[in-house]
């Protein structure tokens, strides 16, 4: 098990955003996290990525307990949160923007065996734009790579934000909600990045409010409801599940 999340709260005051919710993520999958407004999707994504200190509960990376954990150690370990909206510079081109995380990459990276990839003599710029060159290629962004950041799609700029979470190589990769705000053409382009990326051997965990979105590629969905966890699975049957059902419906077809 690549992840574990054990008993994980959160409380905001009288709150209880996420409420005692556990489960499990296996190299390689595809977990999708579904919920209605206000379920907890977000908090918990955040308290996977230490953006935020659980009030109880373990996050367990590769048997290690990381709760708590400052979001750039958990960066270093290789787990990255995509933004919503990820901050662009209007002036600068795709390729600087991928360039600068690659940066962020390296401040965030105190491993000597990964620091070493890009400290090799005279290798550094070049294995840097060859990671670049390969992060927009897998986000299907290779086309766009010298147009300015002010140019872009919606669609190019959610993209872009995930091919800046690639520089940093993580192997858990946490999205929320991204394919909020595209169209439909959007989002089969966004399909099929998910689906090569996890090719390209990233796990994925992601939250959205489209279930139907999910269901399509999902291994496993988790559904959360005022931040507890009321059914998980194969996504086909976590849709079906009679709990699910009511969260959706408000309440049951016999209620
Ligand atoms: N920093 C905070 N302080 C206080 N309450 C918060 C905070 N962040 C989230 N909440 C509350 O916690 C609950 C869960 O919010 P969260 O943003 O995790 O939900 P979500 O499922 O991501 O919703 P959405 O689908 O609207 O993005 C909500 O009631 C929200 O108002
Ligand atoms: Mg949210």
């Amino acid at each position: 098990m690549l992840l574990k999340v054990e008993n994980l709260t959160k409380r905001f005051g009288g709150l209880v955003a996420v409420s005692d919710v556990s489960f499990g993520i296996e190299r390689g999958e595809i977990i999708g996290i579904f919920g209605p407004n206000g379920s907890g999707k977000t908090t918990l994504l955040n308290l996977l990525a230490g953006l935020l200190p659980p009030s109880t509960g373990r996050v367990v990376w590769k048997g290690e307990n990381i709760a708590g954990a400052r979001p750039n150690v958990i960066a270093s370990r290789g787990v990255i949160k995509t933004f919503q909206n990820p901050q662009l510079f209007s002036e600068l081109s795709v390729f600087e923007h991928v360039m600068i995380a690659s940066f962020l990459a390296f401040t965030r990276i105190k491993d000597h065996s990964r620091l070493s990839s890009f400290l090799a003599p005279g290798k550094g710029e070049a294995v840097l734009r060859a990671r670049a060159e390969k992060a927009l290629t897998l986000c299907r962004l290779q086309g766009a790579s010298e147009k300015s950041a002010a140019e872009l799609s919606y669609g190019e700029e959610k993209m872009l934000g995930v091919a800046m979470a690639m520089m940093c190589e993580p192997e858990l990769l946490l999205l929320d909600e991204p394919a909020s705000g595209l169209g439909n053409d959007e989002i089969h382009n966004l399909e099929n990045v998910l689906r090569d990326l996890r090719a390209h051997g990233t796990t994925l965990c992601i939250i959205d409010h489209k279930v139907a979105f999910l269901a399509k590629f999902a291994d496993q969905a988790i559904a959360l409801q005022q931040g507890c966890k009321i059914a998980q699975g194969r996504p086909n049957d976590v849709l079906a599940d009679p709990a699910v059902v009511k969260a959706y419906l408000g309440r049951s077809h016999h209620a």
